[in-house]
């Protein structure tokens, strides 16, 4: 594929352009490659404390280091000011001609300084993996979220993505779901399952299960039937299969989440390749019999008594489990797809789990660099009580319950804000603002950690939120739209005042935020980023007039205000957030 040339994009990252003038003069100083650091400065524009590092290692004073860097470096085009302070800073101002002149490229390129990866690569991104007559809860939506922002994020910057839908089509409990199916009889099951009622579906047979000596006993022959490709057993588990994925993909349709039903790439599909996988791991010498199953001893996993943790790829009854699906799922991702970057947007609990499967895959010589795993892992989302989130019964919430109410709320307060939107449209712009508010409020927070579902906040148009995000852009398009005027992209940018040099700083900065995620896949930096661009936007806005200015400032700030409307947008898109034109 080659990229039309205005379609790269050029990188604005003013941290790094600073960074390429003083490391080389650095480096003369100290006669070894050093590492500026420059960073964003409440001093000034940026600053280096490198100097105060590299006194000690070669026995010179910092402010000394810091003066002769400052003679040596060509930073004149870029900087209006430079000045070593206190023990050893190294200041640097932006010249407001420099800083213009990134914002005018900015404002000519579709791609707003985000170029393309220039090692673009094929990534399978694991995510939302539900399970087969099974509901969805909100469990399940961290995974959803976060994978489909990694999908459209890196998708974005060129590289080749596979989504990787890992759906729990295959196992044990299909004996009892099937047995219970072939009870009820199929069209009856049908009807039920399309109402999207995979919970009582699934509570029915599990009731009867732990009831029901017989119907246990019919389950398991059931289970054996499925395995041995019984014909009727197969087309009644194909029904189950069927008609969860459609509901899923109803789900998938609310939450605007890109998958489609090309990627259900189920643990059923990698059941041929379970035996082969077993069978050359065995081959490798790298599996051993404990109890009866044939497990691989990883040498990065000991329990904690100190003991090795086996990964069991074939029970004792002779089934091949999870950890032997994972295993052939990478070798296939790796071997028959290409790729060199898995990702895995899973629960942080199955950890342990990746890190053993990723180390037997490495061992068995699927997973050899460059292709790499990583374990997108995250927390769970709790109630205001501070507990798992639960509903009132005290089971997991439905993730349509959640998604209904978020809507139902968000097109309330679309209402009652604004009282010019038509009936129809504010249910458009409910639902983006819902829907919006649900996945910024996963995205915003540090994967890591357990987040709180605050409705309150959430929702709120003050703080770090996609309401108050989504606000921004539709103001900036209603300046437009009111005065029925557009950007010209090449005005010349004027940034005298302190509040539009704020606004530059944070547009030109989008790129490198972007290529950071591209690579921590931490959200919140760029729901950070957006957030910050929003408030020097708001500070912008305040203290500076648009459309009374006088030309040719009034070309300039029109332009900022197209190019924080286009980040917002870009970036909201890049979340899987909608951006209405009016709210
Ligand atoms: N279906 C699994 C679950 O609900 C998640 C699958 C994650 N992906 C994977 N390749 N193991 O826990």
């Amino acid at each position: 594929m080659t990229a039309d040339p205005s379609e790269i994009g050029v990188p604005m990252d003013l941290e790094k352009l600073l960074t390429d003038r003083l490391a080389p003069a650095f480096s003369t100083v100290a006669g070894v490659p050093v590492d500026p650091v420059v960073r964003r400065s409440q001093r000034a524009d940026f600053q280096s404390d490198a100097a105060l590092a590299l006194a000690r290692r070669i026995g010179r004073p910092p402010r000394a280091i810091a003066t002769e860097v400052l003679e040596r470096a060509q930073v004149a085009d870029l900087c209006s000011a430079t000045e070593v302070s206190g023990p050893g800073f190294i200041n640097l101002t932006v010249a407001e001609r420099a800083l213009g002149g990134l914002v005018s490229a900015l404002a000519t390129d579709p791609r707003l300084g985000v170029p393309v990866s220039a090692h673009p690569e094929t990534v399978v991104v694991d995510y939302s993996a539900p399970n087969v007559a099974k509901e969805m809860h909100v469990g399940h939506l961290p995974s959803t979220v976060i994978g489909d922002a990694a999908a459209r994020l890196l998708e974005w910057l060129g590289h080749r993505v596979v989504r990787a839908n890992h759906l729990g089509d295959w196992g044990t409990p299909f004996g009892m779901l099937i047995e219970h199916l072939a009870d009820v009889g199929e069209a009856e099951a049908a009807q039920e399952l399309s109402m999207g009622d995979l919970d009582s579906f699934y509570k029915a047979a599990r009731t009867k299960f732990d009831a029901d000596e017989a119907f246990r006993e019919r389950s398991r022959l059931r289970v054996v039937a499925l395995q041995g490709g019984d014909e009727r057993t197969l087309r009644l588990w194909r029904l189950l299969v069927e008609r969860s994925e459609r509901y899923f993909l109803a789900v998938y349709d609310l939450l605007d989440v890109t998958l489609t039903g090309r990627d259900f790439h189920g643990e059923s599909s990698y059941n041929d390749l379970l035996g082969p996988v077993v069978a050359e791991l065995d081959r490798l010498g790298l599996l051993r019999e404990s109890d009866g199953a044939s497990c691989v001893f990883p040498p990065n996993s000991v329990g904690r008594d100190g003991e090795p943790l086996p990964l069991i790829v074939r029970k004792s009854d002779g089934g091949y489990g999870y950890p032997a699906t994972d295993l052939a799922a990478i070798r296939h991702r790796t071997g028959e797809l290409g790729a060199t970057r898995l990702l895995y947007v899973v629960g942080s609990p199955q950890r342990r789990h990746f890190e053993m499967v990723y180390a037997v895959a490495e061992l068995a010589g699927w997973l050899v660099p460059p292709a790499r795993a990583e374990h997108v892992g995250f927390g769970s989302i709790l109630g205001a009580d501070g507990r798992m989130l639960r509903s009132r019964a005290g089971e997991s919430v439905k993730l349509v319950a959640l998604l209904d109410e978020a809507v139902a709320r968000a097109t309330q307060l679309a209402r009652s804000r604004n009282p010019e939107l038509g009936e129809a449209e504010a249910a458009e712009v409910g639902r983006a603002v819902g829907i919006g508010a649900i996945k910024y409020a996963d995205l915003s927070t540090d994967r890591h950690r357990d987040h709180v579902l605050d409705w309150e906040r959430m929702l709120s148009l003050d703080g770090n939120t996609a309401p108050y995000l989504q606000y921004a852009y539709s103001r900036i398009r209603s300046i437009f739209r009111r005065a029925g005027v557009t950007a010209r992209p090449d005005a010349g940018i004027s940034l005298a005042e302190p509040a539009e040099r704020a606004l530059a700083f944070e547009l030109v900065g989008f790129g490198a935020v972007v290529s950071e995620v591209e690579r921590s896949l931490e959200f919140h930096h760029l729901a950070g980023y957006l957030h910050r661009l929003a408030t020097a936007f708001s500070a912008f806005y305040e203290r500076c007039p648009v459309l009374r200015a006088d030309e040719p400032v009034r070309d300039s700030r029109l332009v900022l205000c197209d190019l924080t409307a286009r980040v917002l947008r870009q970036g909201l898109h890049l979340l899987g957030i909608r951006t209405p034109e009016r709210m």
